[in-house]
């Protein structure tokens, strides 16, 4: 059988499957091309968790990574929730241990924080939060933010920071990143627009400041698509994980999209996005394994910060 049939075959499979399951198909815009293909929906991380709170299957697969799908299962607690590879962790959700962030606040009870968590961060960081964001409803939900209290923003400095920039509200800033964004720098991308000087960069807020202030745009991977969609311009320079020019070029086919290289690598790959693949995405729907489970106290901690983010970024 040629491996254009396996694949052929392997896709309908899952999709048998999930159907049989009444299942539904989440897919981060990271995954690759093929899980993009065959998901009931592709999105950022803010799409993502309105489609997981509003979803009516029984089985929720989700292909992005770990604390993606955990956060599909606190807002779903009855259903089940799989993922292709327990191992698809995140080194921004890493940097911010729950014991270590409890230890924070309990040593600077004087500081009366308000949490705000990236949704980039486990269950007992999020039970451990007021309000959780995304990098598509930040800047909102930080000017929501009680004006009296200051603001502690986990796990990531970069996202932080960049917040601060456009809303002018001081935060104290725990200092996480993320092991991809930060590979960016600001000699790959001078050096990558020298070369398509008619191209507009386009960057997640999870660059560094050095990176972040040569782009024409800064958003979430979401609204890259449309400011790449909107704009008059017919080339961008993607300064994310590669998986997103993917999305890219499904959408908008009759643009031009490059991937923004760093100092090693023309681009830029997240290696917990990429352990997901189809094979693992069919066992996981035919095994209903991995599973996530959270203890129930952690996950109605973890719940109520998200429902309030949800309600906020309406
Ligand atoms: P988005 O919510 O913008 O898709 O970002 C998620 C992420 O993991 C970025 O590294
Ligand atoms: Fe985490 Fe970075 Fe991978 Fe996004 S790209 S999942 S923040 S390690």
């Amino acid at each position: 059988m040629s491996a254009v049939a396996t694949t052929t075959d392997l896709v309908e499979e899952i999709l048998a499957l999930k159907r049989a399951r009444n299942a539904v198909i989440l897919a981060h815009n990271y995954q690759s091309r093929e899980i993009q293909e065959l998901a009931d929906y592709v999105g950022d991380s803010l799409g993502l968790s309105y489609h997981a709170a509003e979803t009516n299957a029984d089985v929720i697969a989700f292909c992005g990574v770990h604390f993606m799908g955990e956060t599909a299962k606190i807002v779903n607690p009855t259903k089940t929730v799989v993922i292709p590879d327990l191992d698809a962790g995140c080194s921004l959700s890493d940097s911010c241990p729950a014991d270590q962030l409890d230890a924070y606040l309990r040593a600077h009870t004087d500081k009366n924080y308000y949490v705000i968590a990236y949704i980039n961060c486990s269950a007992g960081v999020k039970a451990l939060s007021d309000v959780i964001v995304t990098s598509g409803n930040a800047t909102k939900i930080v000017q929501a933010a009680p004006a009296d209290r200051n603001i502690l923003f986990v796990p990531d400095q970069n996202l932080g920071a960049w917040v601060t920039e456009q809303t002018g509200r001081k935060m104290d800033l725990w200092r996480g990143n993320c092991y991809v964004h930060v590979e960016f720098t600001r000699d790959s991308i001078a050096r990558i627009r020298a070369e398509h000087p008619d191209a507009k960069v386009v960057a997640h807020p999870e660059c560094t400041y050095a990176v972040r202030i040569l782009a024409d745009e800064v958003c979430s991977t979401e609204k890259m698509i449309s400011y790449c969609r909107d704009s008059a311009a017919g080339s961008f320079i993607i300064v994310t994980e590669s998986g997103m020019l993917h999305r890219l070029r499904r959408e908008l086919p009759h643009k031009t999209f490059i991937p923004g290289p760093t100092d090693a690598c023309a681009c830029a790959d997240c290696r917990y996005m990429k352990m997901n693949t189809l094979e693992k995405l069919h066992a996981c729907l035919r095994d209903l394994s991995p599973e996530i489970l959270l203890p129930e106290d952690l996950r109605a901690r973890a719940e109520r910060p998200i429902r309030r983010m949800l309600e906020l970024s309406r």
